[in-house]
């Protein structure tokens, strides 16, 4: 330290004195001041390292004096700083154009697949039906075994069926079917549900299916349901949801049921995309359905002899492509906003 002691007291205050002089009148220009006198190489903290070379009788009055400087700056730079901000959102006030149109909000829009199954749903509500919920990720008895599919059924292969590593008799749900075997095991009739997810199969992505898609299954068990009552239900649906007039009924098997049947609904063959849905037929296939297989209800703890039911299970994927004229499967998988703000107004 080269300087006397009356030469550092002196230079503390003059510089003290000199900063009411320096420009602050711009961002850059306080930040400047800022730097010089607050910063970590400034020149209160300069002062404040030469403490050491003061007489230890000097260094109270020392440390008043450059405190004052400390003070009387960062008092400068908050004034300062503070008067630039209020003149910048002034003029920010003043430019600015009352009369120009808001900022517009992007809408959201429900995905294809939502706003199918919201319809489904809505059909069966107003019968009655209430919405049921089940896990995906599924133990192979509520998804298989209590669904009557035998050990040996090909849907429980490798090649169909995503099993989970690690966990033994854990998979990937296949069906919403699992929420039937959900739901009698947990209550007890009357049931009356429906039962929209998603499920997963082990399958080969092309235009028309896909590894992971969604259904919507249904479910009425209580005294006395009959075959009829299965059919009447689901022409009303048929009806409701596509404006069909007539369905049909064809033989088929699932496990789970018995009598099975598929149904379609006409379409007819007048415009040039019922023909290609309908592969020419006019028919289109949209369900399985059946009467619960006694064995069903059986494996879920519901007496048999007592209670009757129908199920069905229908995929959402197909009603979604047309209902809204999408010609690819994957696109609905996509999340193209393109495709989805297409939607922003649908119900
Ligand atoms: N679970 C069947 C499937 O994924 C669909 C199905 C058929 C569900 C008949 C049912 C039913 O409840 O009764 O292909």
């Amino acid at each position: 330290m080269s300087v006397s002691n009356t030469e550092v007291f002196a230079e503390v205050r003059r510089v003290t004195e000199a900063l009411a002089n320096e420009d602050v009148s711009t961002f850059e220009a306080l930040e400047e001041f800022r730097v010089k006198y607050l910063g970590t190489k400034g020149l209160v903290k300069g002062f404040l390292e030469q403490m050491r070379h003061i007489p230890a009788d000097q260094r109270r009055e020392y440390g008043l004096v450059v405190n004052a400087l400390k003070q009387a700056a960062e008092l400068r730079y908050q004034k300062a700083k503070a008067k630039l901000e209020a003149e910048a959102e002034h003029t920010r006030a003043a430019t600015l154009d009352l009369t120009a149109p808001g900022e517009p909000i992007p809408l959201g829009a429900r995905h294809p697949i939502a706003i199918t199954m919201e319809r489904i749903i809505s059909i069966f509500e107003r019968i009655g039906f209430s919405v049921a919920d089940g896990p995906e990720i599924e133990h192979d008895w509520y998804n298989f075994t209590a669904m009557n599919t035998p050990e040996d059924h090909p849907a429980r292969d490798m090649q169909d069926t995503f099993y989970i590593v690690g966990a033994p008799g854990m998979l990937l749900r296949t069906h919403t079917s699992n929420v039937q075997a959900r739901v009698m095991t947990a209550r007890k009739p009357p049931i009356r549900i429906i039962a929209p997810g998603r499920v997963y199969r082990n399958e080969t992505i092309s235009a028309r299916s896909h590894a992971q898609f969604h259904q919507v299954e249904g479910l009425y068990v209580d005294e006395g349901v009959s075959f009829a009552d299965m059919k009447q239900t689901l022409f009303y649906f048929a009806q409701q949801m596509f404006g069909a007039t007539k369905i049909r009924l064809r033989p088929s098997f699932f496990p789970f049921t018995e009598p099975s049947a598929e149904m379609d609904i006409w379409l007819g063959t007048k415009t040039e995309e019922d023909r290609r849905l309908t592969k020419g037929t006019g028919w289109l296939e949209i369900l399985g359905c059946g009467m619960v297989d006694p064995q069903v209800l059986e494996n879920c703890g519901i007496d048999s002899s007592r209670y009757t039911g129908f199920a069905f299970g229908m995929g959402i994927e197909r009603q979604a492509l047309r209902l809204f004229g999408i010609p690819d499967i994957r696109l609905l998988f996509e999340n193209d906003v393109r495709l989805l703000r297409q939607f922003a107004s649908a119900l």
